[in-house]
């Protein structure tokens, strides 16, 4: 019987035990290669789970303050912040009329203002919450009380500190709320911190009809600058009226540079504390400004003309008010201030106030008298101005401005030096966009020459009138209240208001017509 043949190499057994070796190695590679996947798996799964951890938790510390982006590339709950600039100063919405702040340095909440006269939305709040109440202070003596604001000099019951309390004023039109003017008061005080601007400490309120009793807890500074003024028997010094005037600078400075308009400089919001320190008080007219405009911007440029941030020009104390603002402008920025710190400058060299116009029309009058009238090209874009059409001034053969006011700042200030002739004449330089910025101020050679500004702690002392008693009640007037109507320059007779005047040695000679 035949059998296959078999072949020498076969072997059956061998065979099988090298095939069932490997079938076992096969599965063994499987079962790893199972066993490996399943590791990354775990692995993964373990890490995604960490990754979205880490994730919740690093929103959750920004406080949701970006845009985010889940992993399958959905987007979170969306929130619009607006962007911080790098500088620290913030950006400016020209369309609501204030600043968009995001978080500063200071915890600051965000506030944007309506325009000018209009609604405040509080993002975070300018009132402090909870309010404190008033309780906490004994009153000690009343510092001013005029027609419709208060300060008193009070203790801090727990701590023995003496502060200064200013209630938030109120008009009948307020009833409703606490007035715009009074927030932004609150809400820029809180946002400025520099030792030659009044720190506020808190906002306390009334127990009774707590919106009718808002009060701010202020640093106490022991003198305004008015009342020192009045009092005292000697004018300041050079070295005195320079260091007063540095520190002013610096103060206007830090506000400038934080895009805030004070809009109401004059010296009885100046204090001065024993220690020679001057602080920039009084922020009710106060706002922040526009990043579009140029720092002196007056809206006369064509530049700057027909944009959208208007502003009220019924601001800033007459005796102190700009030429800008008299005539109307309705976009203007830091030069109205440097205009008030002119002012102010002259008011210290001579312990009288500048320009004491009994109206809008005389105030012009006597700005013209002292600066000379306005031309084409001393103040291109003057004549745009709503009430510029009420001038009529002489033909082009007057003294151009910056002569004349040289000229008669000289005759004025016969003890001035040279560098501070030329400083005060180009703070009351006609056109804003001439004066000099707060920063180009402190630079200036009046600071650098002798007599260098006196040392802060040689300052003189004088007796404080808040400390004791209630403060006079100056002749001196208001600062514009709010709602008011502006004047109009056109509805007033001007006729001969220089009227026998034309033989005096100075005088800018120009007259002003009905229209
Ligand atoms: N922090 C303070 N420490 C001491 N006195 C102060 C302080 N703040 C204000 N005063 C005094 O109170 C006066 C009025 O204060 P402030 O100008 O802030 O209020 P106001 O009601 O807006 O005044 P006005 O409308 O007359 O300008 C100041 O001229 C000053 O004499
Ligand atoms: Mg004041």
């Amino acid at each position: 019987m035949a059998s296959a043949a078999k072949s020498r190499w076969a072997d059956a057994e061998e065979d099988a035990a090298f095939e069932e070796k490997r079938r076992r190695e096969k599965e063994k590679k499987e079962e790893k290669k199972r066993l490996k996947a399943l590791e990354k798996a775990k692995k993964e799964a373990t890490a995604e789970v960490a990754r979205k951890a880490a994730a919740a938790e690093s929103r959750q510390q920004q406080g949701d303050a970006e845009d985010d982006v889940d992993s399958d590339g959905r987007p979170w709950k969306r929130r619009r912040f607006t962007p911080e600039r790098d500088d620290g100063r913030r950006t400016f919405s020209p369309q609501n009329g204030g600043p968009s702040q995001g978080q500063d340095g200071r915890g600051g909440k965000g506030i944007t203002a309506a325009s000018e006269g209009g609604l405040l939305r509080l993002t975070g709040g300018a009132l402090p919450e909870p309010c404190r109440s008033v309780e906490r202070y004994d009153k000690l003596n009343d510092i001013e009380e005029g027609a419709y604001g208060w300060v008193a000099r009070a203790k801090d019951r727990s701590t023995g500190e003496v502060m200064a309390l200013k209630r938030l004023k109120l008009d009948a039109a307020d009833r409703g709320g606490v007035p715009v003017t009074g927030l932004r008061e609150i809400q820029l005080l809180k946002d400025c911190s520099h030792r030659n601007i009044v720190q506020l400490r808190e906002v306390v309120v009334g127990d009774r009809r707590p919106i009718d009793n808002i009060l701010l807890v202020l640093e106490f500074v022991e003198h305004d600058l008015k009342s020192i003024l009045e009092d005292m028997p000697q004018p300041f010094l050079a070295s005195e009226v320079k260091t007063l005037l540095r520190q002013l600078a610096a103060g206007v400075d830090y506000l400038h540079s934080r895009w805030i308009l004070h809009r109401d400089l004059k010296t009885s919001n100046l204090l001065l504390n024993n220690r020679g320190q001057l602080k920039i008080a009084d922020f009710g007219m106060a706002r922040y400004c526009s990043e579009d405009e140029s720092p002196n911007s007056s809206g006369s440029s064509s530049s700057s003309s027909g944009g959208s941030g208007h502003l009220t020009p019924l601001v800033v104390t007459l005796w102190y008010r700009a030429p800008e603002l008299l005539l109307g402008a309705r976009r203007y920025g830091r030069a109205v201030d440097m205009w008030s710190v002119g002012c102010i400058f002259g008011e210290l060299l001579t312990r009288e106030p500048l320009l004491q116009g009994k109206n809008e029309a005389d105030e012009l009058a006597r700005i013209f008298d002292l600066c000379g009238v306005p031309t084409d090209a001393s103040w291109p874009g003057f004549r745009r101005l709503p009430n510029a059409r009420a001038l009529r001034l002489p033909p082009s053969s007057a003294p151009a401005a910056s002569q004349s006011t040289m000229a008669s700042i000289r005759a004025k200030f016969p003890l001035l030096t040279t560098a501070g002739c030329q400083l005060l004449s180009s703070l009351l330089a006609l056109d804003p966009e001439q004066r000099p910025t707060a920063d180009e101020m402190l630079g200036h050679e009046y600071f650098r020459q002798d007599p260098r500004a006196k040392q802060e702690a040689m300052f003189p002392t004088f007796p404080s009138k808040a400390g004791q008693e209630r403060r006079r009640r100056r002749n001196t007037p208001n600062a514009p209240q709010r709602g008011a109507a502006v004047a109009e320059l056109g509805s007033v007779d001007f006729t001969g208001i220089f009227g026998g005047r034309d033989k005096e040695e100075r005088g800018a000679g120009f007259s002003l017509r009905m229209v």
